[in-house]
Parts: C-alpha cells; sequence; structure tokens
C-alpha cells in the first residue's frame, strides 16, 4: 500500500490516478481529516499501516499563484520545508521510502555553451540580446541544469521568490535522511483544464512573460516519478521534465495557430515593465549559513513528451540520453 500526501492537489490528484490506472492500492491522506504535519501523527501512522512508499505531493503554492507565497511565508515555509522535512524523520524512522514532489523553480537561466565548449551559466535568458539569440537561433547552446548543479535561485542565492527559496531549503532540509526521491517538476502542463495548467494560464493572462523554460507534462512526470520507484533506480534528485524547452513565444504561437482564440496575445514590453507591474519583488529574508548537501544525480531520459498535444509544430524534440535530458531552463 503507498500513502500519498496531498491527492486533493493539482500534482497529487494526478498521482492518485496513475496508482489507480496501475492498480496499485493506496491511501489519499488530506489536512481536512489528518494533520500529517505532526511527526507524531505521521509515524503512528506510518507504523500502523506499514506503508510500502510514501509520496508527498503536499506543498504550499499560494493562492492564485506562488506570487501570494511572497505575503505568507510562515505557511510556505510549513508546507514546503517544515513538512518534507517531518516525513523525512517520519519515514526515516519508520523505515519507508519515499519519494518528494520538488521544483525546477530553484534554478533560474541555463546553461551556455561557450565558443571554447565550457558551460556557464546564465542567469537570465531574455533581456541581453547576445544570450536571447542563443536561445532562439542557436539552442544547441543551451543546456540545462544537472542534478548536480547548486540551487541558483534560493535563499542562499538571493533574490529569489520566497516560494523558490522555501522548495529549495526544504530540498536541504531532507537531504541525506532515510531513502528517498526529490522529484524536480517544473511549469505542469496536461489536457485539462485547470489554473495550474501552464497551457490554461498562459490563456487566461491579460499579457505574457516571454520566456525559456522546462515544461514537465503532468502525466510523464508522474509516470516516470513512479516508475523510478518500481525499476528501484537509486534514490536521489532526479530531474523530471520533458527533453528541451519552449520559449514562450513557441507556446502562444502553437496555440493561436492550432486553437484560434479569437485574442491576440500580448507580451510584455520587457523585464522593467513586467517586473514593475505585474511581478510581486521577493521580500526580505534574513541570512542563512551555507551548507551543501546533494543526493545522487540521474536522469531519467527515457520518456517522450507528446508533442502533438501541444499542437505539434514549432516545438524542439530532443531525446538523448545525456545526463541534460532532465533540463531545468528556468525563468
Ligand atoms: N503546480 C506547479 O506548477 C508546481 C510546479 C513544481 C512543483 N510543484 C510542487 O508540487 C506540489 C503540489 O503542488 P500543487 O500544484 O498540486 O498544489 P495544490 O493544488 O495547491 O495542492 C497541494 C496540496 O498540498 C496540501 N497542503 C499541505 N500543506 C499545505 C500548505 N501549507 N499550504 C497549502 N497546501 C498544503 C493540500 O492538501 P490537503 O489540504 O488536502 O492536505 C493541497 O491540496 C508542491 O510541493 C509544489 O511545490 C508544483
Amino acid at each position: 500500500m503507498v500513502l500519498l500526501l496531498g491527492h486533493t492537489g493539482y500534482v497529487g490528484s494526478e498521482f492518485a490516478r496513475e496508482l489507480g490506472r496501475r492498480g496499485i492500492p493506496f491511501e489519499g491522506l488530506s489536512r481536512r481529516t489528518f494533520d500529517y504535519s505532526n511527526f507524531e501523527r505521521l509515524y503512528g501512522r506510518l507504523r500502523e499501516r506499514r506503508p510500502t512508499f510514501l509520496i508527498n505531493a503536499a506543498g504550499s503554492t499560494g493562492k492564485p499563484n506562488v506570487d501570494a507565497c511572497e505575503a505568507a511565508p510562515a505557511d510556505t515555509l510549513a508546507g514546503n520545508t517544515l513538512l518534507p522535512q517531518t516525513i523525512a524523520h517520519a519515514c526515516a524512522a519508520a523505515e519507508v521510502p519515499w519519494g518528494h514532489v520538488s521544483s525546477g523553480c530553484i534554478y533560474t537561466g541555463a546553461r551556455i555553451r561557450q565558443l571554447d565548449g565550457s558551460f556557464e551559466i546564465e542567469p537570465e535568458l531574455m533581456t541581453r540580446p547576445e544570450i536571447r539569440s542563443i536561445v532562439e537561433n542557436d539552442s544547441d547552446r543551451v543546456a540545462g541544469f544537472r542534478e548536480t548543479d547548486e540551487p541558483n535561485f534560493s535563499f542562499r542565492r538571493r533574490p529569489c521568490s520566497f516560494y523558490s527559496g522555501s522548495k529549495a531549503l526544504g530540498e536541504e532540509a531532507i537531504c541525506g535522511l532515510g531513502r528517498s526521491y526529490l522529484w524536480r517538476l517544473r511549469i505542469p502542463f496536461n489536457e485539462r483544464d485547470n489554473a495550474r495548467n501552464y497551457l490554461s494560464r498562459v490563456q487566461r493572462y491579460a499579457r505574457v512573460y516571454e520566456n525559456a523554460n522546462s515544461i514537465s507534462h503532468l502525466g510523464d512526470y508522474v509516470r516516470a516519478c513512479l516508475d523510478l520507484w518500481d525499476i528501484r533506480a537509486p534514490f536521489g534528485i532526479y530531474n523530471v521534465t520533458n527533453p528541451g524547452f519552449v520559449t514562450t513565444r513557441q507556446v502562444i504561437g502553437a496555440i493561436e495557430r492550432e486553437l484560434r482564440p479569437g485574442r491576440r496575445f500580448e507580451f510584455w514590453s520587457g523585464d522593467a515593465e513586467f517586473y514593475r507591474v505585474a511581478a510581486k519583488t521577493p521580500g526580505r529574508i534574513a541570512s542563512w549559513t551555507r551548507a551543501s548537501c546533494w543526493g545522487r544525480a540521474w536522469s531519467y531520459a527515457g520518456w517522450k513528451m507528446p508533442w502533438q498535444m501541444l499542437c505539434g509544430a514549432g516545438f524542439r524534440s530532443r531525446h538523448d540520453s545525456s545526463p541534460v535530458a532532465g533540463a531545468i531552463v528556468v525563468g
């Protein structure tokens, strides 16, 4: 039996669906009926039910979106940092292996291949014209972050959003404790209209922000996560995104071509306008001491993105088996 935390949420409900599809018995826990953030209670449940695996799809993502986390730091830390830490301790004590839904938002930018073949991290992909040109015209020079790369959008590497900082800190809090997977998800999308679905979100924005990102098809993501457990892949960190990356313009272009939404999409004229008008600035954050603690690096590159779902043409689909196939390109 699998214990599933956060089964009521966008990601958790996909885990519930896939577990059901696979005929794997599971019990979903919701805070409404069971306080799984309480160590004693969670540990007791683990001892009582003896699950073979636990999935943590619970976390604080802010409503209506992650910007709201800036104004709710306590809840954000409780959901994204303290909760995984509590689960890690309870699972370690009860000797239950588990998987944690983490996020690629702990990175910003990408690794850009230089002329001498080395890679340099470029945190801003669309502001500097020469970098933007590489992203738009020379995508083979753009590589995603690897599992071993230190997060560069975290409380240790500010500025960062409070949400991203809390997720990166959550990873640190569970690192080295017990047997766990850290499955990093980046910009989920799928076929179902939902406020968390990237394709739905983009279509609802009055104006959109141009960037380049990795994306994770939610169904692919969940299948890949469960497959990792199923094949008993080594515990550790996995960047579970579809191969390659997309720019917002490519996504909008495909939507306009295929869905003919009857509206014109407008872009923010630049970062300055976007950050001035639309985005919240990160709150002031106390200084944290530095620690480095990373799990085993492992990429999961054997699955394919249903590009046709995103309306086909215009997207790159790279299926290589290099360690950067689970690339994260964030902004
Ligand atoms: N959506 C994304 O774009 C995205 C991208 C990357 C990573 N993630 C990660 O995926 C996980 C799930 O995200 P989601 O999009 O499925 O979020 P969601 O729809 O809001 O669901 C999260 C669930 O977590 C539970 N929860 C536990 N503690 C919470 C807290 N302090 N505040 C709010 N909810 C809490 C709630 O379930 P109960 O109240 O029923 O227990 C809630 O239904 C999070 O860890 C998030 O960081 C999400």
